[in-house]
């Protein structure tokens, strides 16, 4: 890798960054589009986040990936944002403007949706309800991103119902709250069911829930992709479900990243899923 003093630099803030996938997935496509461009991992204090975004204010680099804790923060300190992040609560990509503007954008939920129409070719969106697992960040990501795909319901299910109206409320439209109780009734007619809880992360308990009452030819989805494999999707697919995995999404969010960072879309001519895998079999 060639370093000039016009190279474009990126990056990812995060804290913990240390494991992130996104310095390998962009390294990698700098280098097959044969871009002048460096892309890598900064962890500040987190009480030094909004130092970090003022000095980089005016185009010292081009912009910034941003994930846990900061993606609300990101979304506050920004200047600009799309209807997306701000609906989403959340931004994952920053850009320096020239004009020492910051504009935020949320790519998290075109990434959910191309993991969707990667993995779980058959499934239309637009015709059943759809089934979220949480009420986190994460989860009022996916459902923006999926009631802006066209789902015709939403149904949010969490441990604490309090959060899931929170986020009811925030996003507007047809988006309904369940407890964990009702999990059977939610999963009844639903075309596609998502973990956007932090379970089965790795380290974290499983995420242990009945399919019962899901229709045969149903999709289950997992943002988890630490371990890849989660005991969720296993047991999916043990039981004959469609399954899409987490790195799916965070290869689909990285790509319209790249084209914000560099101004192209990511090269085809490298299997950045292959290299991500080969890693997180080594550490997963
Ligand atoms: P993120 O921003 O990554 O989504 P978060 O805001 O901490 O993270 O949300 C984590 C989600 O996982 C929440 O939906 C949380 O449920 P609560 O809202 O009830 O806390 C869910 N979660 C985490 N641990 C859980 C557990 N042991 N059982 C059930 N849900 C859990």
């Amino acid at each position: 890798m060639r370093i000039s003093g016009a190279t474009k630099v990126a990056g990812v803030v995060g804290a913990p960054v240390r494991h992130s996938l996104s310095p390998l997935i962009h390294n990698a496509w700098i280098e097959a589009a044969g871009v002048d461009g460096i892309y890598i991992a900064l962890s500040p204090s987190p009480q030094r986040f909004a130092a970090l975004l003022d000095g980089l204010r005016g185009g010292a680099m081009r912009g910034l990936n941003v994930t846990l804790p900061f993606k609300e923060d990101a979304l506050a300190m920004a200047d600009r944002a799309s209807d997306r992040a701000r609906r989403a609560g959340a931004a994952n990509l920053l850009v320096f403007e020239a004009d020492g503007a910051i504009a935020a954008d949320n790519t998290d939920g075109e990434g959910l949706l191309s993991a969707l129409a990667e993995q779980a070719q058959d499934l239309d969106i637009t015709a059943r309800p759809v089934v979220v697992l949480g009420a986190g960040g994460a989860a009022r990501g996916a459902v923006v991103a999926l009631l802006d795909a066209g789902a015709p319901e939403v149904r949010i299910v969490n441990r604490t119902l309090a959060r899931a109206e929170v986020i009811a409320e925030a996003v507007g439209g047809p988006v309904t709250v369940h407890e964990w109780g009702g999990l059977r009734e939610a999963l009844a007619t639903a075309s596609v069911v998502i973990n956007a809880t932090s379970l089965g992360l790795a380290g974290k308990d499983p995420l242990a829930v009945s399919f019962d009452g899901l229709q045969a030819g149903a999709v289950v989805m997992d943002m988890v992709y630490r371990p890849l494999r989660t005991a969720f999707l296993a047991r999916a697919a043990s039981e004959g479900f469609t399954t899409v995995d987490g790195l799916a999404m965070l290869i689909g969010q990285a790509a319209p990243s790249f084209k914000a960072f560099f101004g192209q879309a990511p090269p085809t001519s490298v299997d950045v899923r292959r290299l991500a895998l080969a890693v997180l079999e080594e550490t997963p």
